[in-house]
Parts: C-alpha cells; structure tokens; sequence
C-alpha cells in the first residue's frame, strides 16, 4: 500500500501483528528510543520550502505548477491561473484532479476582500434516502463507491467557469488550452502516476463497457511511457469554447446522460443543465492574532476548523513540545468533540439548518470542552455530540496559488476516491465522481472515511453531501499570511489544524509545518491514528497512559494529508511548501 493511499478506516480493528508489536516494543521501546526520536524530528530536516519574491503555485503535479506560474508570468491573476491548473490538473493528476467532480475555493484579493465558492456535487434529481439500502434496510456494499449509481452531478467546470466570470482577467480558452495540448500530444507518466493506473487496472476494467485510455492495452504502465487522452482532449475543446456550456450542455452533456442510461446511473440531462455553482460566506475564526478565513457549508471543514483552533487556544499548545504525549492527547481530545458535532449537526444548509454560529461559538466551544482532563482520555461513552440550537427549516487535491498583485486561491478539489467511481465517460475521456458516498447513505453507518452521519447528511434530490475540505487562508494584521489545504478524507480537518498550530504555535517554517508528520482521531473509530515517525516511544507511552487506543501501532500505513501551502514571510517573500514527501510529484513553483 503506498504511503499516499487514502485511510480507508470504516472497518479497521485492530489487528492481530498490531497487538503483538504494541506489547512487543513496549518491552524492546527502550532501546529503539534513540531511533523513534530521530524519525519523530525529521520535519527539522526538512529543506526550505521554494521561495519566490512575487508569485508562487503549489500544486499536486509540477506540469500543472508551471502552466499555473506561466499564466501568472503572463500576466493572469490568481483565479486565471487557478483555472488553467485545475484543467491541468484534470489531465495529468486524473485520481483527483478532475471536470467530472466538485470542490471548494476560498479566496482572498490583495484589498483584503474575501469570499467562497461551492462547487460541491449534488445528489441527482432521482436521488432518493434509502437509494444505497436493500430492502431490508442494509446497505448494499459498494453501491455507493463505484460505477455508475455513485455519481453526483459534477461542479468542477461550473466553478471555474464562475470565478472566471467574477474574476478572471484572461480569455478563458487560453487558460484551457495547455491542458488540452497535454491531453493531445501527451505526457510522460511519473512512477507515481504509472503506479496509480496499474493499482486500479482491473477497477478500471471492471467498471467500463469500454477500454478507457487508462487501460494499458496489454501489460502495465511504466515511468517514462508517453499516453494522450484524445476524448478528453476533445471535451476541453468544447470546454475551452463554450465555457460551462461546453460541458452541461450540447455533446458532453448527451455523454455523460448516455453514459449513465448504458449503466443505470441515475444521472440526467436535466440535472447537468440545473448545476450551479454557488457563492458563500467564509467561516472567518480569531486564533492567537491571526484571523482564519476558511469553507463553509456543504464543506464542515471551516466549522470544524473553528472549533479545533478555539479549543486549542485555551492552552499553551507550544509548552507541550510538538508531538508530544500531552500535544497530541491535547488535539485528540478536541478533535473527538468535533467529528462528534460534525456527524449530528452539518449538511447542506441549502437543505437543512446547520447553527453555523452556535457551533462555532467561543462559550460554546469552552462549555464543550470543559471536561478535558490533560492526563486522561474522556470515556468514550461521555463524548457525546454537544448541543445546539436547533433552527427551522441541515483522493481529493489541494492547490494554492499567490500573484504577484497579493491576491491569494485556495482550491481543493476530488472525485472523491481516487479515481472516483472509476467510471469513465464514454467518447467524453474522463472520471465520473463516487462523491454520493459522503452522504450519511443510512444512519450511523460510516463511509468510506469511518465518518458518521444521521438525518441532517441524508441523501435528497439537489442536495450537496457533506464535506471535510478545507481550503483555507490566514490574514495576519490584516495582511495576507498563509494559503493552504490538503486531500485525505476526513483526515483533512485535522491535517490543516495541525499545520496551522506547526506554523503558529511551533513556528515552523512552511515546508516544516508540511513535512511534520501527523495525528488524527475523529471521535469513531475511537482511536489516534499515528503516521510512522510521529512520536517518539516514550510519548507513544504517555498517551497509553492517558489510556487512548493506537493505531495501527506503530507504523500507521497511510499517510495524513498532503498539505500544500504558501507562506508569507516577513518582508514578503513567499515560502511555497509542496508535500513531495508524501506525494512525489507535487511541486511549488514560483518566482
Ligand atoms: O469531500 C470530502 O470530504 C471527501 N470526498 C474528500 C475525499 C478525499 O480527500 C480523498 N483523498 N484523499
């Protein structure tokens, strides 16, 4: 399993090697001290993130970082860039990168105006609550991850098309061609990209009435091998000279129904022509002097963001020593609190009432966390959702982008497995999204992540499934400070806090705050997930101690986030940290 493969955790367990090596190296842990602290400090080995006086991209993919920095130098501003890297991004990084799913952006203009735009997949028209249950009311396993019944009506080409309108200052086509040159005469795949296709061959196969360009036509894909998507290339066209219609209307859109008619999606035309895209009201959190502007709902991300740094600032988080036994347990027992809120209390507010502001709310935050013990976990049967009011009416990637005139982009974006439903669209070249799974498909049951959710994430017609992205920009004395966000499920939450907390807590520099390995607990499963290298044994013991259960100890096998950020240093210099550690081809280019 390689190191960047999103937690699957719905039903991991302890297993039994886990037991046997917990007890094992609390006996030997003396002597692989030594070690254990070394890998617990490798993010001070960490090289300076890439600096650039002017502009910088940070981005899954370097071919998608330099069409993005070209733009720029070009003259484009951020949102102009952003859109030539998502298209970018949509041919060369295609597990995540993508026009048949949805995303997030926060943004920030250099004149410290501010905003959010949604452009989140809905439900489609025929969507319906029980739509993944049999009929005895169990889910039926897979329904909602992969082919064509997962899918939710995609928002990717939509978003972009509208913050181009709003702020777009190049003639959109020109911001797609690039993408449609790399989709025309090719790329060479990275070992990483060429790993990725061969992991899902049979997925890919499996799923599609077609061999998709994908499939390797007979053997496996190699580095260094040259592959075109001609169909996508296609579809960009159409894009690149209709805009949104272009993609929701006229051939593309007749593909994708078709596509869905041929495997009994419930996708149609009449729901590509209804997607809009939708502008919203940032979260906007105070923490340690700086303000934090992050998404709001259908994402819970910014929510949850809220709740975390205000619980965390109630102490010295920097007295604990990162990663510390008393640091991580500090964060665990906020962040069970938290998914705790999440699984009960967020939706699409266009749905149902989400108390926005009571959640976040500083009295609230406090009351809730009031029963933190600094030296013992809270029983699990005692974390419960806490109380609001309640109102009438409920593989992913991450770029960020700084112009040379101060406007910052935070985008995250997904299909969300990688892949998404490995679906692709026949004659269209490109992923169909499996995003109908971050939908609570029946109460309580967990997705693909582990996470929980009851009647305000139940699957309607239109609605938007609940989110944990969280693309997110800090002001510092009303200055712009940092842009950053990550994939990872619902790992992303706690991936941005920790990263925030390295960067003002611990003082990291940006490629420090990326590289520090990294914690994350979500209320259920009740564990602390450890990425290798996180602690130290003897930390590792301190939180046995406080009595929380590890996982899978010690070397927790998946990675937790892939930060990508940029940082404003005194002075003005920017700091882009790309997390080539965990991912490989991502890359920060600026100037
Ligand atoms: O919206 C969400 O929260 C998920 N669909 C994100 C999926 C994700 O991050 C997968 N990548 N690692």
């Amino acid at each position: 399993m390689p190191k960047n493969k999103t937690p699957q955790i719905a039903s991991a367990k302890q297993p039994a090697w886990a037991i046997v090596a917990m007890v094992g190296l609390m006996l030997i842990g003396p002597f692989l001290h030594i070690q254990y602290i070394h890998v617990a400090h490798h993010w001070r080995l960490a090289p300076a993130g890439v600096r650039g006086e002017q502009a910088m991209v940070v981005s899954a993919h370097f071919l998608a970082s330099e069409i993005g920095r070209d733009v720029l130098r070009d003259g484009g501003n951020a949102f102009d860039a952003a859109v030539a890297v998502n298209f970018a991004l949509s041919v060369v990084y295609q597990q995540a990168g993508n026009i048949g799913g949805g995303g997030f952006m926060v943004y920030r203009l250099a004149d410290g105006a501010r905003g959010a735009l949604d452009f989140r997949e809905r439900a489609p028209l025929k969507a319906s609550r029980d739509m993944y249950l049999d009929a005895q009311g169990e889910v039926i396993k897979g329904l909602s991850l992969k082919g064509h019944f997962a899918v939710g009506v995609p928002g990717s080409v939509a978003g972009m098309a509208a913050l181009h309108e709003r702020f777009g200052s190049k003639p959109w086509d020109g911001l797609v061609r690039p993408s449609i040159h790399l989709a025309q005469n090719g790329f060479a795949l990275t070992p990483k990209a060429a790993r990725m296709f061969n992991r899902y061959q049979k997925d890919f196969r499996e799923v599609n009435r077609f061999a998709p360009a994908v499939v390797h036509p007979d053997g496996a894909w190699k580095a260094g091998d040259k592959i075109t998507f001609p169909d996508l290339a296609r579809t960009l066209n159409r894009i690149a000279a209709q805009g949104r219609a272009g993609f929701y209307q006229g051939e593309t859109a007749h593909l994708i129904a078709d596509e869905m008619l041929a495997g009994g999606g419930l996708l149609s035309l009449e729901d590509l022509a209804a997607y809009r895209a939708v502008w919203r009201q940032p979260i906007e959190v105070a923490y340690r002097g700086h303000k934090i502007i992050s998404m709001p709902p259908p994402s819970s991300g910014g929510v949850a963001l809220a709740q975390l740094l205000q619980g965390a600032e109630a102490h010295d988080i920097a007295a604990m020593g990162h990663n510390s036994a008393a640091h991580i347990h500090l964060m665990t027992e906020l962040e069970r609190r938290v998914y705790a809120d999440r699984a009960t209390h967020m939706g699409d507010t266009d749905f149902v009432s989400v108390d926005i502001q009571g959640l976040t709310d500083k009295a609230y935050i406090a009351a809730r966390n009031n029963d933190i013990s600094l030296h013992v976990k809270t029983p699990s049967e005692q974390v419960k959702p806490g109380f609001v009011q309640a109102i009438e009416s409920v593989e992913t990637t991450h770029f960020s982008i700084v112009d040379p005139q101060g406007n910052a982009v935070a985008i995250t974006t997904t299909l969300n497995g990688n892949f998404g439903a490995k679906l692709v669209v026949q004659g269209g070249g490109f992923f169909l999204n499996n995003e109908m799974d971050d939908f609570s498909i029946k109460p309580g049951h967990a997705n693909q992540f582990g996470l929980v959710g009851d009647d305000k994430n139940a699957i309607a017609p239109g609605k938007r499934m609940l989110s944990s992205m969280t693309p997110t920009i800090v002001e510092k004395d009303g200055a712009l400070k940092i842009v950053l966000g990550t994939p990872g499920g619902a790992t992303i939450i706690t991936s941005v806090f920790q990263t925030l907390l390295n960067l003002i807590d611990f003082g990291m520099t940006a490629q420090q705050a990326v590289d520090a390995r990294k914690s994350h607990s979500q209320w259920q499963p009740d564990f602390v997930m450890l990425e290798k290298g996180t602690m130290s044994v003897a930390n590792m013991r301190g939180l046995l101690a406080r009595q929380h259960k590890l996982y899978p100890w010690p070397h927790f096998k998946y990675a937790l986030g892939r930060v990508e950020a940029i940082v404003v240093q005194e002075g003005g210099t920017l700091e882009g940290a790309a997390d080539a550690s965990r991912g490989e081809d991502d890359r920060a280019v600026g100037y």
